[in-house]
């Protein structure tokens, strides 16, 4: 219903403003402390929209409640309430709490979710990122953080870096690479691919040089060669995800990495003898039985061919 999207919009933009305005609080301290420390700058704050979420459960709440229907404020995900024993559902409270806000907003910079990070790593802050949960507004596979700002860029420059976190986002964009976009740690989904289609078909994959990175870097492949999608894989050298190593190595030396991106083709090859390093037979069946579904998912007769050869050949 359009009038409840419409009031959806509307209480993702007040409380993006409230976690903007909590992080220039006094209680928010620690949380400039922890930007600071990562090398988050005041314009980075400001042009990400970066907020916090305050050590308490009731403040966002009161605060919102004179501007917002009860209603409104279930739907939006941004509270938390517990079954009562009569089943019926008790008061809101705020379901981010002190944590670092980073909005994510739709194609046009309108907020539909936020992720928001813990300040500390111990069992009690619970998980490192929080995310909304699915609303009205929003669907997490058919969205792709920094959509908004990267989409001028990605269609002038004709292709998308593509990362996974909103922090390795921000740190290159900041760095003036624009059409960088986050999967937020998730493989790509077939929603996500068919949107960035209408901006670019020319993707480079830089996700975090570990199993988890590797594993979702050939999912995103796979779906990606699927609709036809020229990609190219980054591999980041010393452990480092793109923000750190944008911090520590400066964007010249990131720009001179992407310049090494392999096809991805190539990589997968790499991929399989890095899986499979034995030069016995075994060992290569299981390396092209590792290839072969990404070969056969090719679209394109002579690119199919060109990849199988390179596969057979090493
Ligand atoms: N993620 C998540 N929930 C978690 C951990 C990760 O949703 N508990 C998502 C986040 O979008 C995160 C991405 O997966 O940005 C990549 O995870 P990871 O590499 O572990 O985090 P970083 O982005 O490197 O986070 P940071 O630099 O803040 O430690
Ligand atoms: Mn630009
Ligand atoms: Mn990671
Ligand atoms: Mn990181
Ligand atoms: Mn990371």
């Amino acid at each position: 219903e359009a009038g409840l999207r419409r009031q959806l919009i509307d209480i993702h933009e007040a409380a993006t403003q409230y976690f903007e305005a909590q992080l220039k609080s006094p209680e928010a301290a620690r949380a400039r402390e922890y930007l600071t420390g990562r090398g988050v700058t005041a314009e980075t704050i400001a042009k990400f929209r970066i907020g916090y979420a305050p050590d308490d459960f009731n403040d966002m709440r009161d605060r919102l409640k004179p501007h917002f229907g009860e209603e409104v404020m279930r739907a939006s995900g941004l509270f938390s309430s517990k079954e009562q024993a009569d089943g019926t559902q008790g008061q809101l409270y705020a379901r981010f709490r002190k944590r670092i806000t980073f909005p994510i907003a739709n194609e046009q910079g309108k907020t539909i979710a936020f992720t928001a990070r813990a300040l500390d790593s111990d069992e009690k802050s619970g998980p490192k990122y929080m995310n909304s949960p699915e609303t009205g507004l929003y669907t997490k596979g058919q969205v792709l953080f920094n959509l908004d700002k990267a989409k001028a860029d990605m269609r002038s420059h004709d292709f998308a870096l593509l990362v996974e976190g909103q922090m390795d986002c921000i740190s290159v964009y900041m760095a003036g690479i624009h059409n960088v976009l986050a999967t937020s740690g998730t493989a790509f989904t077939e929603m996500q691919v068919r949107l960035l289609s209408r901006f670019t078909k020319k993707i480079i994959v830089n996700f975090d040089p570990d199993t988890a990175g590797a594993n979702a870097a050939e999912k995103s492949i796979a779906l990606l060669t699927e609709e036809d999608f020229e990609v190219k894989v980054v591999t980041l050298e010393g452990g480092l995800d793109p923000d750190r190593f944008v911090r520590e190595h400066g964007v010249q030396a990131y720009m001179a990495a992407l310049r090494t991106a392999k096809r991805h083709s190539d990589y997968l090859i790499d991929r399989a003898r890095q899986l499979f390093p034995a030069r016995t037979a075994d060992a290569k069946v299981k390396a092209l039985n590792f290839l072969l579904p990404h070969i056969r998912r090719m679209p394109n007769r002579i690119h199919r061919d060109e990849f199988a050869a390179d596969a057979a050949q090493k």
